[in-house]
């Protein structure tokens, strides 16, 4: 089951979420978290990058430096509204990158998603995709997403979210096996209203102070 899902266990990235699914942590605190945690997640996802090799001057002279090959190419894709908690993060640490929205809700009564809003690069066949959300549940939303986003056909995609439930992750993985998922932590299940328990509540509401 756990095929192509990297755990992101960083001590870091664990004392955050605990921090972040605390129900006390302030709307404050929890949009702060959510915007560090996406900075660490950034670094652990962008490990494969590859690099490309230039001469430069240091003040002590010169040496053949490595530098990201392709900087401006990186795509983040946050589904709305809960992934736009961690694109700021993400942006901190990759200013170059281009972002493209996915607008999905989540219909309360089939728990299936539903597309309101498209718009990503137009050169994107050549970019390194990141789908963000922060919460796979049941998977739908990260899955309708995916297969919307493989029609413009990026030259790759990793899904990032901090926390997912096992059927998500199963859910995900029928429909799009060669998609990587990189997550803080697998939770044990979800409730009957599609929310993953022990979790962290709603994300777009605590990110937005919405409730
Ligand atoms: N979306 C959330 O924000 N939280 C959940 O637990 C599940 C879906």
């Amino acid at each position: 089951m756990t095929a192509n899902v990297t755990v992101i266990d960083h001590p870091l990235v664990q004392h955050k979420l605990t921090l972040m699914r605390r129900a006390e942590s302030s709307t404050a605190k929890f949009r702060n978290l959510m915007t560090e945690i996406s900075m660490l997640l950034a670094y652990e996802v962008t490990r494969d990058l590859p690099l490309k090799y230039e001469p430069i001057e240091t003040p002590m002279g010169p040496m053949i430096a490595p530098l990201l090959a392709a900087d401006k190419k990186l795509v983040i894709v946050p589904i709305m509204r809960a992934g736009q908690g961690i694109l700021d993060g993400m942006l901190q640490l990759m200013p170059s990158a281009r972002v493209g929205h996915i607008g999905l809700y989540r219909d309360p009564k089939t728990l299936t998603a539903v597309e309101y809003y498209f718009k990503v690069p137009h050169d994107i066949e050549e970019r390194d995709m990141l789908v963000v959300d922060p919460m796979m549940a049941t998977g739908n939303s990260a899955v309708a997403a995916v297969h919307r986003l493989k029609e413009t056909n990026p030259n790759s995609m990793k899904f990032v979210c901090l926390l997912a439930a096992p059927q998500g992750i199963r859910n995900f993985h029928e429909h799009h096996p060669d998609v990587p998922i990189y997550t803080a932590a697998i939770d044990d299940y979800l409730d009957e209203h599609g929310y993953i328990v022990p979790g962290l509540g709603d994300a777009g509401d605590r990110l937005f102070g919405t409730k």
